[in-house]
């Protein structure tokens, strides 16, 4: 059993992670690390409301565990040095740049902290990946081992992560399964059964599965593949659903009920976002291609057109039913987070919904509890930046925000429900059809809100999948 653990990454993995390792192992000295001291200084904000991560019961699991065996810094080097096992848990965006531009993943910073290791340690390690990586990086985190570091061997494990957003700590304490890829070396097993050992304080032993490295790499990419391609699969069906007369819930509904099938992930919406489904279908598609596998590639691929395809088609349905122009309208958007409890927007479907209204000459005003304008605005910033486009500053002078959901309706033609913050549910709708413009539309992406009440109210009312 290790007694001390860091992690490169103070992230909305490494972050949370490792947060409910310390908690649960009070004699385990925990440090996360980051190169942005503006980052680490948030997590030792005495505020905890000023963490960095937005996270349901954040909060209360760092108060408990950190200045006891928890700590945050910027001192990478010496957590390096000082620490048994070093958790990798730095960003490995899409790239966007060179050769894979746009699909593989970008290992500069999984890279940097193997080259750091290698260069740093004076003692054997165990290195941890929990960035979610193509197939076979642990090769190449233990190619730089053995040939820039100083002659010493440390053992590479693959432990990728499951949470999601929004229930990361109820994830972590209740994990599926945690998965832990090692060597069958003797130095290889011992180092598996290290890490199992961490986790088994809270994690019954059934649930920690162990395979070869790659194995636990691909399954990763897959896991995530299977449950994007569930969403992509009934988003497909709610636009049948909308020509045909027949309702998505119900259909779900039924569909679901079939245990081998099963009930979750079929929840139709606007698109999915987050920085993991996009980006690792693309790695593996990706993969797929580098292999000659074309036909594998496509099928992968087709989950993200589809989600595209569903981002595109909400937003031409907005500007359709509002007499084919939105031009000069206001949109209030409810929600900017990609789902509801994170302050995270990336890939979130309401950056290209937005896009979309926006380069049609609408006004946005966007009401989220957890994101900021600016936020919001770099959002775009940074799509319109990769697109190469120009005139942006003035062009998000058109994006604005407020502090209610109510306000964000003051005289706009429609209100747009792009995430499911449970706080829209009991808005007063009779107040807010009063202050729209008419005739007031509703366009629920999230299929959250009672049509009926709604249309009882005057609204012209439209959702996901439902035929009108
Ligand atoms: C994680 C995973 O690691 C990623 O592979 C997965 O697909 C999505 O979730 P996440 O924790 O969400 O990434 O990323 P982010 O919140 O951006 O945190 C990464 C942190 O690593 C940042 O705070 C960044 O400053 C830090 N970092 C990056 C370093 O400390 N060193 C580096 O070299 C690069
Ligand atoms: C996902 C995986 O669930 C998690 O296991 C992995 O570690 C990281 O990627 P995350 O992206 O944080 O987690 O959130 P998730 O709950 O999976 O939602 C992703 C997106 O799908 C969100 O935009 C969400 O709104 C959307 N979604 C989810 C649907 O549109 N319909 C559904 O039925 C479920």
């Amino acid at each position: 059993m290790p007694t001390k653990i860091c992690c490169i990454g103070a992230g909305y993995v490494g972050g949370p992670t490792m947060a409910v390792i310390a908690r649960q192992c009070p004699d385990i000295e925990v440090r996360v690390v980051d190169i942005n001291p503006e980052r680490i200084a948030a997590w030792n904000h005495p505020d905890l409301d000023q963490l960095p991560i937005y996270e349901p019961g954040l909060a209360e699991v760092v108060s408990k565990a950190r200045g006891r065996n928890l700590f945050f810094s910027t001192e990478v080097d010496q957590a390096i040095t000082e620490s048994d096992m070093i958790f990798i848990a730095v960003n490995t965006p899409t790239k966007t740049y060179g050769k894979g531009k746009g699909m593989a993943a970008d290992l500069t910073y999984v890279e940097q902290c193997a080259r750091r290791i290698a260069q740093v340690a004076t003692s054997p390690k165990i290195v941890v990946e929990k960035s979610t990586l193509p197939v076979r990086t642990a090769e190449a985190i233990q190619t730089i081992f053995a040939q820039s570091g100083n002659g010493i061997a440390h053992e590479v494990l693959s432990n990728p992560e499951f949470l999601a957003e929004g229930t990361a700590i109820e994830d972590l304490f209740k994990s599926d399964r945690v998965l832990i890829g090692g060597d069958s070396t003797p130095s290889g097993t011992a180092a598996v059964e290290s890490l199992a050992s961490i986790y088994a304080r809270w994690i019954p032993r059934e649930k920690i599965v162990t395979t070869n490295i790659w194995s636990s790499e691909l399954s990763k990419l897959v896991s995530n593949a299977f449950l994007a391609q569930r969403i992509s699969s009934i988003n497909s069906i709610s636009a049948l659903c909308e020509a045909t007369g027949a309702d998505v819930s119900e259909v779900a509904r039924a569909v679901g009920k079939d245990s081998r099938i099963g009930p979750k992930f079929l929840k139709a919406s606007v698109g999915f976002g987050g920085s993991c489904f996009q980006k690792d279908i693309l790695n593996l598609v990706y993969l797929c291609r580098h292999y000659g596998l074309e036909e594998v590639a496509d099928y992968w691929q087709g989950v993200i057109d589809i989600n595209d395809y569903q981002k595109n088609r909400y937003a031409a349905r907005i500007q359709k039913e509002l007499f084919n122009t939105v031009n000069g309208k206001k949109i209030a958007f409810w929600g900017w987070a990609f789902k509801k409890d994170t302050n995270d927007t990336r890939e979130s479907a309401a950056i290209y919904v937005a896009d979309q209204l926006l380069n049609e000459g609408a006004e946005i005003v966007v009401y989220d509890p957890k994101v900021s304008l600016d936020r919001m605005k770099l959002d775009l910033q940074l799509l319109w930046e990769s697109r190469g486009e120009n005139n942006i500053e003035k062009r998000l002078e058109s994006l604005k925000s407020t502090d209610t959901a109510q306000a964000a309706c003051t005289k706009a033609h429609a209100l747009a429900v792009i995430t499911e913050w449970d706080a829209f549910t009991t808005q007063d709708f009779s107040a807010i059809y009063k202050q729209m413009e008419k005739p007031a539309f509703v366009f629920d992406g999230r299929k959250m809100l009672d049509q009926q009440q709604l249309r009882a109210i005057g609204f012209n009312s439209y959702e996901i999948g439902t035929p009108n």
